[in-house]
């Protein structure tokens, strides 16, 4: 096809070519990497309309409510796929074979443990400080013990690092739940399954362990599944903007996490549920959404709404569909689900909703499944943290892999043009 071309014409300057790239799937680019040579920059504050880079990993559409990674849709990957096969999938492109497959699970299992003085670090914590905050500091702190591996131009340095992040990553998280709890913190068993193992360390104890159940911990992998990636999402693209500067992988997953933990992002689990105990009863719905729809008031549905999905969030329907599973297995009748259920009904109906395209989205029922398992609302970034470091380390070797330069955006400037300090100044 003829190289397709977009022009730019600015009163007063000759037209400007612009090269129009197309991808396989999803909208064509406008390649404006040679327009600094106009003198004109493009403006586009929370890249509404950008594209920031070039990838192969994780497609969405968001008109169309579609998610795939390396082309399976996502509904494909939680109903027939385990989260490390996912994880293997997302990191090098394919599904693994069975040999494939136990040899990727039993590297996972050889770093499954962490650097015992990595304990330390937690005892300068408060133990009620929030688990985030112990995240963004423990996993930075990794870079501290792992000097053998952190030169980013060599690929097997690369490939030990997403190893030991995918691997440490639950590790830390149940030491970062058990620290809260004042509990003794539980090695890694290589015995069990990656989410089973996870559950193992959360809520078993040296005292006594007991069996993991095989529905929640089935739960719990289909969770990381649906959080594994989600393309250029703010985490990610935070971790690629730190990886392009050359800093190590942990340091760049830790920056995804701070950025994860904002409330519009992957705070989001933990605001829907507290969200759900301040509305309490279906009685108040109508008072909570009119405060949505309130200009003047910062509150919003927490759980619904997204950048990209302007259709069903396809991870929210697998969310709500294992949700229902999940307390049916358990004989749970949580009062909280009929309540999101209540509100999601409502909310669709409502005019405001439905002109902006408000649904729900991945947070919005992964809250009811995580405390039905058992987990504390405090923790619920970090299991978003965790199923994430994948998708946050898949991007950023594929940054690596190729060439890239540093991100540097540039700005408009509506300051206050050049002056001098007066002679006389006081
Ligand atoms: C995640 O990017 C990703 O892929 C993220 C993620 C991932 O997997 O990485 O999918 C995970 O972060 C999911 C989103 C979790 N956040 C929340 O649930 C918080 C509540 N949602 C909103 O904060 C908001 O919807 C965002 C942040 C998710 C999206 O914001 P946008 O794209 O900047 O859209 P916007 O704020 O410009 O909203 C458009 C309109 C506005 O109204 P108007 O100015 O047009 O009148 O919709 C309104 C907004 O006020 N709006 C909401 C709303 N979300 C948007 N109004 C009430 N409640 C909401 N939740």
């Amino acid at each position: 096809m003829a190289d397709k071309k977009a022009q730019l014409i600015i009163s007063g300057a000759d037209p400007v070519d612009l090269p129009v790239m197309s991808g396989t799937l999803g909208p064509d680019v406008i390649d404006v990497r040679n327009l600094t040579s106009t003198g004109v920059f493009t403006f586009d504050p929370g890249f509404m309309s950008t594209a920031s880079c070039e990838s192969k990993i994780t497609y969405i559409d968001g008109d169309k409510g579609i998610l795939l990674h390396r082309g399976y849709p996502i509904e494909q990957l939680a109903e027939k796929s385990d989260y490390l096969e996912t994880c293997y999938l997302l990191l090098k492109g394919e599904l693994p074979n069975t040999q494939e497959k136990a040899e990727f699970v039993d590297t996972i299992k050889n770093h499954t443990m962490v650097h015992e003085q990595l304990k330390n670090f937690f005892n300068g914590f408060r133990r009620d400080a929030h688990p985030m905050a112990i995240m963004c500091g423990v996993v930075g702190a990794l870079s501290a013990f792992y000097h053998d591996s952190l030169d980013i131009t060599d690929p097997q340095h690369r490939e030990i690092s997403a190893m030991r992040l995918i691997a440490k990553m639950p590790t830390l998280a149940a030491m970062v739940h058990k620290y809260s709890m004042g509990q003794p913190m539980m090695y890694p068993r290589n015995n069990l399954g990656y989410s089973e193992n996870f559950l193992h360390m959360m809520f078993n104890t040296p005292c006594e362990e007991k069996p993991i159940s095989p529905v929640l911990a089935r739960a719990m992998d289909r969770i990381f599944i649906l959080h594994a990636d989600h393309e250029q999402n703010a985490s990610t693209s935070t971790v690629r903007l730190a990886g392009s500067s050359g800093a190590n992988p942990f340091a760049c997953i830790a920056a995804g996490i701070a950025a994860l933990w904002g409330p519009a992002h992957g705070g989001a689990n933990e605001a829907v549920l507290k969200m759900l105990d301040e509305i309490g009863d279906v009685a108040n719905i109508d008072k909570f959404v009119a405060k949505a729809k309130d200009k003047n008031d910062p509150f919003k549905l927490m759980g619904f709404g997204h950048r990209v999905y302007k259709n069903f969030d396809p991870r929210a329907t697998v969310m709500k569909k294992t949700c229902d599973e999940v307390l049916a297995e358990l004989g749970i009748n949580d009062p909280q689900l009929e309540l999101a259920m209540r509100l999601e009904e409502l909310a669709r109906k409502d005019s405001y909703f439905v002109e902006r395209n408000l649904y729900p989205n991945v947070d919005f029922y992964s809250g009811i499944i995580l405390k039905a398992i058992g987990i504390p609302t405090s923790m619920f970034t970090v299991i978003f943290a965790m199923a994430r470091t994948v998708g946050w380390i898949s991007h950023w070797q594929e940054m690596l892999s190729g060439p890239y330069k540093i991100g540097r955006p540039r700005q408009l400037y509506t300051g206050v043009t050049q002056r001098d300090i007066p002679d006389d100044r006081g």
